[in-house]
Formats: C-alpha cells, sequence, structure tokens
C-alpha cells in the first residue's frame, strides 16, 4: 500500500475515535504514488451520526457561566478537528501531480490534527461530556466540497483562509476558557496554535507552488478564489505574530487589513 490510498481508507472511517487512531498510526514511512488517479468512492467523509449538523445560524455562543457551556465550547473546538482530520487526508488523496512532499505534509498534517481531536476530546470526557453531545456546523467540509475539483482553490481557502483564521481566534478562546477556569483547554489550545501555524505554512508553501507553476500573482489570485468561493470575511483582530511566523508576507498582510 501507499499513503494516498492509505489516507483515504482512514477518510472513509466513519467512527471519530477509531478515524483519529487510525489517522495517528498511518505509517509515513510508506512510499506515495503521486501519479495515481484515485476515483471517488461513496462515503467521503466518513463521519459518525452525532453531532446533529445544523445550520451555523443556529448555533448560539455558549456561557462560559455554566460547565455545559464551557464543555460546549470545547466540543465546538474539537469539531473543528475533527473536520481537519478530514481536510487533511482529503488533501492527501484528492489531487495527483504535486511533489511527494506535499502528500507527506498533508499526512503529517492529518496526524497532529488527530492528536488535537484526542486531546480535546479527551479533556470533554474529563468534562463529563463526549463528542457527539452537542449541534454542530458543517461550515469547513463545505468548503472542501467546493474546492474539490481545483486544488489552487482547495489551498487557497482551507489552510490559508480556514485554518489560518484559527491561528486569529485562538487567543480569544483561550482567555474565554481560561478566564472560566478552564485551564487544561488553555494548555491544549497552546499546542494547537503551535502546530497549526505549521499547518498554515505548509498551505503558504503549496499556495505559492501553485501560483507560480500557473503564473498567476499570489495576492490577486487570493482575492479573485476569495470572492469566486464566497469564502467567509476575515476579520480583525489578526494575529499578525502566527500568519508572519506561518508565512504571510507584508503585502498578503496588508491586503488582508484592508479588506476586513
Ligand atoms: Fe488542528
Ligand atoms: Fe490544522
Amino acid at each position: 500500500m501507499e499513503i494516498r490510498s492509505r489516507a483515504l481508507a482512514v477518510l472513509l472511517i466513519a467512527d471519530p475515535i477509531a478515524k483519529a487512531a487510525a489517522a495517528q498510526a498511518l505509517d509515513a514511512s510508506l512510499p506515495v504514488d503521486t501519479l495515481a488517479q484515485i476515483a471517488e468512492p461513496a462515503g467521503i467523509p466518513g463521519r459518525p451520526e452525532r453531532p446533529r449538523l445544523v445550520e451555523h445560524i443556529t448555533l448560539k455562543p455558549p456561557s462560559m457561566r455554566t460547565p455545559a457551556g464551557i464543555a460546549a465550547l470545547v466540543h465546538a473546538i474539537a469539531h473543528i478537528e475533527f473536520n481537519a482530520i478530514n481536510l487533511a487526508l482529503d488533501a492527501c488523496w484528492r489531487f495527483p501531480g504535486m511533489p511527494e512532499a506535499f502528500y507527506r505534509d498533508w499526512l503529517r498534517i492529518a496526524q497532529e490534527e488527530a492528536k488535537h481531536f484526542t486531546l480535546l476530546r479527551d479533556h470533554l470526557l474529563g468534562l463529563g461530556f463526549d463528542y457527539g453531545d452537542f449541534d454542530a456546523h458543517n461550515a469547513l467540509w463545505d468548503m472542501a466540497e467546493r474546492t474539490r475539483h481545483d486544488l489552487l482553490a482547495r489551498i487557497a481557502l482551507v489552510p490559508r483562509t480556514l485554518e489560518a483564521r484559527g491561528l486569529d481566534a485562538s487567543p480569544a478562546v483561550k482567555r474565554k476558557l481560561v478566564g472560566a477556569g478552564d485551564h487544561r483547554a488553555g494548555e491544549i489550545l497552546d499546542v494547537i496554535l503551535h502546530d497549526e501555524v505549521g499547518h498554515v505554512l505548509a498551505g503558504n508553501r503549496w499556495y505559492r507552488f501553485l501560483c507560480e507553476q500557473r503564473g498567476l500573482e499570489p495576492v490577486a489570485t487570493y482575492a479573485e478564489l476569495a470572492a469566486r468561493y464566497q469564502a467567509p470575511k476575515l476579520r480583525a483582530p489578526f494575529n499578525l505574530e502566527a500568519r508572519r511566523a506561518a508565512g504571510f508576507d507584508e503585502a498578503e498582510l496588508a491586503a488582508l487589513q484592508q479588506a476586513s
């Protein structure tokens, strides 16, 4: 077996605990078939019956005054990480013709997302809840669906937009949870932020690679893709320090601040 078909097999697993374990157990020393055109099977992504997926708009921000509210926020982050496992595995199997390092990046990222999910799910158990106990939304996977036919759009809008937005959101979410007394959640968010900088860095690296290959100007192309695929509007405050560490250059950060 090679890495892309293994990644697809893990993407099809519905049980989140089994999926996270299988992702972490993927063997990074396996060869990569960079050219294989793999036919898309039904059932992507494998996901459990719970959490129930509802419209984004119907989810209220949880109150930090009750244990259930704190758990609901931890659950929302765990759900993001569950989606992130799926997104990384999907990037790994779906798009042929990239350099081998591309597939190895997304395999490593899938393993880190599985670690993030597991840390949060274990913490949730300690709070008396489990993954699936609260409603969730499907906005992250929706963007994967919309960009399934174009790797440039996928990289522009998933790692460079949605994951980068996670860098921006991290300090405020951490303040909220630690402020409510959940210090363990704060520690987990530190681990996640550290790894996520690496994920966005990989996104920036492959975005530039693809722009160069296609003779496109990165900043204007990003604006065009964000409009065409209806990317969520990014809002200040931006985590400029994390974004710089994740490889955004000053022209991109200026464009971001201008657009917000
Ligand atoms: Fe993550
Ligand atoms: Fe990530």
